[in-house]
């Protein structure tokens, strides 16, 4: 049984200095894509699904497919709620056996953010439930949620004052990057990090993984970062596959849906691969000690 912990697999990352992929899902074949990637090789791994995929799917054939594919592998895979303003869906998740969520308070006035926050966490908590929280807004639209505008910043005592009080897991601190591709290049803020660090133990999640170059990401987890979130590179992956199968299926007059399944699965895996890869969580998944 490899169904994990969120915040075991995170803090295991940040003591032995690598960093957990959390890869998005949009359905079960990129869910059983990253798996076997994880699989293969023998990293922890997160997978993460955004409110629009919980709609889309919805949360009970989620948690059933991911019990499923989860539970039959050897590595620990958990499963975290991605950028979410709406408690309901918290609520939702949490009822079908979610690791963690990210409530996602950035869209809120600071005293709001905060109050709420602190409600998240107890009402996650009470169900095991960890939670990531992110007060100021990273930059850039995830599957509908988000702004392109930086609308909230605070110091990091603020950020720090806020995680300790509501008792969070995780950080989402803004550090530069940004949801999606980058449209000019991104000013990273590898020292904030390396601050937080001084003022806190709770781990460093960085969003907006599309993008960023490989020594990008050893600076930032040499630095501290141990959770890396991971999303439109692998969209990209998965619908570049399936176009360009359709177009081979033009050509041949083949119409056969399973092989294009075949093609979008080497493509993800590929990808979330690379990345394992980059992150050094290749060969962890023995040693976090959080399968449970
Ligand atoms: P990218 O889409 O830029 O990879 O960011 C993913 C992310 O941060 C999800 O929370």
């Amino acid at each position: 049984m490899t169904i994990a912990n969120t915040v075991e697999l995170v803090a295991a990352a940040k003591r032995d200095g690598y960093a957990v992929p959390a890869v998005n899902i949009v359905d079960d074949l990129s869910m059983r894509a990253i798996i076997a990637a994880a699989e293969a090789a023998q990293s922890p791994i997160i997978l993460q699904t955004s409110v629009k995929t919980v709609k889309s799917m919805g949360a009970e054939i989620i948690a059933g497919i991911y019990k499923n594919a989860a539970g039959a592998v050897s590595v620990p895979v958990a499963l975290h709620l991605d950028h979410c303003p709406d408690r309901a869906v918290i609520t939702e998740v949490i009822k079908h056996g979610w690791s963690s969520v990210l409530f996602d308070a950035s869209d809120r006035p600071l005293q709001q953010a905060w109050d709420e926050t602190r409600e998240v966490v107890k009402e996650c908590h009470a169900a095991g439930v960890g939670v990531e929280s992110e007060i100021e807004n990273i930059v850039g639209v995830e599957d509908g949620v988000g702004s392109d505008e930086a609308t909230h910043s605070y110091s990091n005592d603020k950020i720090v004052e806020v995680a300790d009080d509501t008792d969070t897991d995780l950080l989402a601190p803004a550090l530069g990057t940004s949801h999606g591709m980058y449209k000019s290049s991104p000013v990273l803020q590898f020292d904030r990090v390396t601050e937080l660090g001084k003022l806190t133990d709770k781990p460093v999640v960085l969003h907006g993984g599309t993008g960023l170059s490989p020594e990008d990401f050893e600076r930032f987890i040499a630095n501290g970062v141990a959770k890396i979130n991971i999303s439109t590179t692998v969209k990209l992956a998965y619908m570049h596959a399936a176009r360009d199968h359709i177009a081979k299926a033009e050509e041949t007059g083949k119409w056969e849906p399973v092989k294009m399944f075949d093609d979008v699965n080497k493509a993800v895996q590929a990808t979330v691969t690379e990345h394992i890869n980059e992150f050094g969580s290749a060969g962890k998944a023995a040693s976090n000690g959080s399968a449970a």
